[in-house]
């Protein structure tokens, strides 16, 4: 564990320089020297010195101005490294109030600090001298109106209509943004919180909820498992509850609660079919909380409480992969962390392996197999764009925001590479070490280099033989996807591809391509194995025949409206409007936004488009599409 943490002293140095001299260079902490424990770039604390355990939060919810007000009490312990090192915190636009010190957790002394040059990724390190015999640091703080992790809604932008709703994203480095900590996956935290929102709203959290406590505008909360900071979540609206099974629930604004229920009635299935392939679910109950339609993502693995798009909600369960997904993420993620955002690729590739033994186990193979099928489409499209040295699973991240690294690479070339080492050792075999490498690593985190070793030792040793065909350095190192990869294939597609092709050169009408019982999975390769641009009078023949812009499923919506763009089928483009204003989930936003960006027509539409709806949209998609709209990649 203290190796993770190892950082050298010149940074250390440049962070205490930058916080006397305002005029310094930006401090970007320098690549890790060849052969030393990886750091974490992208924090400017110092857990190696002096380790956050505890967080006691305190807030009031101030909807009225955008902003949280109130206090973190931290509970350190001092490592052998940091005898006299002062505590380094991140922030990131906070206004702090006071610092204070305390030798016992009860009665507290002020102090001084300096908050250093603000550095647009990073924040600034706010850095408490520490009296000897500190056990605890208070600091009395409210968050910024750019805070990057909230989300303030307005009344109108929730399904009630009513009520404003605050909701959380932390990952990758935005929990700085509300809350002074360590913020680097490598240290973890336990917590308590209170909360103090307006008295007809409900307040959730990533830790033990109380679905039925009083609805009085204070709000308590305990999680006792150690989590990494990016995994801290809140959410403040007029939200409630559904049980599902015996240990999971939805909660969802009233409206949205009794669809939420059915979409997600197989949960308790999908826990106990976890736990039979990877071992025990440790963190009690799972729940999901249904968030208004600008979520920025498709869901958030938050602990014991997934935060997910509503645009999953397709009334046939048929994009419950999500689910699976941030479920996956208790084991992947959650349990055994990422230690830097360059290891992104351990969290996502081993959770989008997970994910789809869970749909095999709960909704079959076909399905499973259809969607990695999907999953390495999605990765050749991406690598045929990406700069080679973002093909890399081991990605350098330095001096870049580490959302940067959310491509297809750590999750379908990751997953491409645990279901190769599957495919090579066999599935009981590969189960097994998968089993106790959570073990092994619970609650911990971890860089690559130590998944590598526990690989080595625990497979790759014990069958030299197979071993032989794994070329890590390939995987791990190079960029593009290895010719030995595994292909994914499905006979569904095969037929579904023929399909296409009779439609495409004019052999069967619509109406007879034998789309009776297909699902959401064949209708996404039908229409991504079309080709683009397709005649007018092509689009409009399969609009008439599925009724496509009306779609109500997002994923079949967001592929045909991409099409709609590509062949400039205009019947669809007040439907696109709709979408792009209607929502503001990031997957969906930036290929459309990207294509419509590469036609002088279609960029004037898609400026009037986000004149409209750039408010609405969360901060991180609003950032996504300001660089689309720039020019930027
Ligand atoms: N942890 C991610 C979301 C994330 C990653 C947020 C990096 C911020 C930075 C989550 O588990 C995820 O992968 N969500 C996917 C859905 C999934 C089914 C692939 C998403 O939101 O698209
Ligand atoms: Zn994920």
């Amino acid at each position: 564990m203290r190796n993770r943490f190892a950082r050298s002293a010149v940074l250390l140095a440049g962070a205490f320089a930058m916080s006397c001299r305002q005029e310094a260079p930006e401090p970007r902490p320098e690549p890790a020297p060849a052969g030393t424990a990886a750091r974490d770039v992208h924090s400017f604390s110092n857990p190696h010195e002096v380790l956050v355990k505890h967080l006691d939060l305190d807030w009031d919810v101030l909807f009225a101005e955008r902003a949280l007000k109130g206090s973190a009490v931290l509970t350190l312990e001092r490592t052998a490294a940091g005898a006299s090192a002062p505590l380094i915190l991140d922030t990131k636009g906070l206004t702090i109030e006071k610092v204070e010190t305390s030798a016992d957790g009860k009665s507290f002394s002020p102090a001084r600090f300096e908050l250093g040059t603000q550095d647009k990724i990073l924040g600034a390190a706010l850095t408490i001298p520490l009296p000897p015999g500190s056990t605890s640091v208070r600091v009395t703080y409210s968050t910024g109106p750019d805070a990057t992790a909230l989300q303030w809604l307005e009344p109108a932008q929730t399904a009630g209509g009513k009520h404003p709703f605050l909701f959380t994203q932390s990952q990758a480095i935005h929990a700085r943004s509300w809350i002074p900590l360590q913020d680097t996956p490598a240290a973890r935290v336990t917590y308590t919180a209170r909360v103090r929102t307006p008295k007809e709203l409900f307040a959730v959290m990533s830790a033990q909820n109380e679905p039925k406590a009083a609805r009085d505008g204070e709000y308590g909360f305990r999680m006792p498992q150690p989590i990494p900071a990016y995994l801290i979540a809140l959410a403040v609206g007029d939200i409630a509850f559904a049980p599902l099974g015996a240990r999971t629930g939805v909660y969802a604004e009233p409206s949205v609660l009794p669809r939420a229920a059915a979409e997600f009635a197989d949960t308790e299935k999908m826990v106990e079919a976890t736990e039979r392939l990877f071992g025990p679910y440790r963190w009690e109950r799972y729940d999901i909380l249904v968030l208004p339609p600008s979520f920025p993502f498709g869901g958030m693995e938050n602990p014991r409480l997934t935060f997910a798009t509503p645009t999953i909600l397709a009334g046939d369960k048929s994009l419950v992969a999500l689910v699976a997904h941030e479920l996956a993420h208790s084991w992947s993620g959650n349990l055994v962390t990422n230690a830097t955002w360059r290891d992104f690729w351990l969290n996502e590739g081993c959770t989008t392996y997970i994910e789809r033994r869970i749909v095999e186990e709960v909704y079959g193979l076909r399905r499973a197999e259809m969607e990695a099928v999907l999953g390495r489409q999605d990765l050749e499209k991406e690598i045929a764009k990406l700069p080679d040295q973002d093909e890399i699973l081991h990605v350098d991240l330095s001096g870049r925001d580490p959302d940067d690294g959310f491509t297809d690479v750590p999750y379908e070339k990751g997953a491409l590479f645990l279901r190769a080492l599957e495919e090579i050792f066999g599935r009981e075999r590969f189960d097994r070490f998968l089993r106790g490498y959570f073990d092994h690593f619970a609650f911990r985190s971890i860089t690559t280099a130590d998944f590598v070793s526990y690989l080595r030792k625990n497979l790759l040793e014990e069958d030299a033989e197979r071993a032989v065909r794994v070329s890590l350095e390939e995987w791990i190192q190079s960029p593009g996807i290895p010719a030995s990869a595994p292909r994914p294939s499905s006979d569904a597609f095969a037929r579904v591809e023929e399909e296409a092709r009779k439609w495409h050169s004019g052999r069967v009408p619509p109406e007879q391509i034998g789309t009776a019982a297909w699902t959401t999975q064949e209708w996404l390769l039908f229409l991504r194995g079309l080709p683009v641009p397709l005649a007018t009078e092509k689009m409009a023949e399969l609009d008439r025949a599925f009724r496509l812009t009306r779609s109500g499923n997002f994923e079949i919506l967001f592929q045909w409206l991409l099409m709609a763009i590509q062949s400039r089928y205009e019947p669809a483009y007040g439907r696109l409007d709709e979408f792009l204003t209607g929502m503001g989930r990031r997957k969906y936003l930036k290929p459309l936004y990207e294509e419509l960006v590469k036609t002088p027509e279609g960029r004037e539409r898609a400026l009037a488009i986000y004149r409209e709806a750039r408010a609405a949209y969360h901060p991180i998609s609003a950032e996504t599409v300001d660089k689309i709209l720039r020019g930027e990649r």
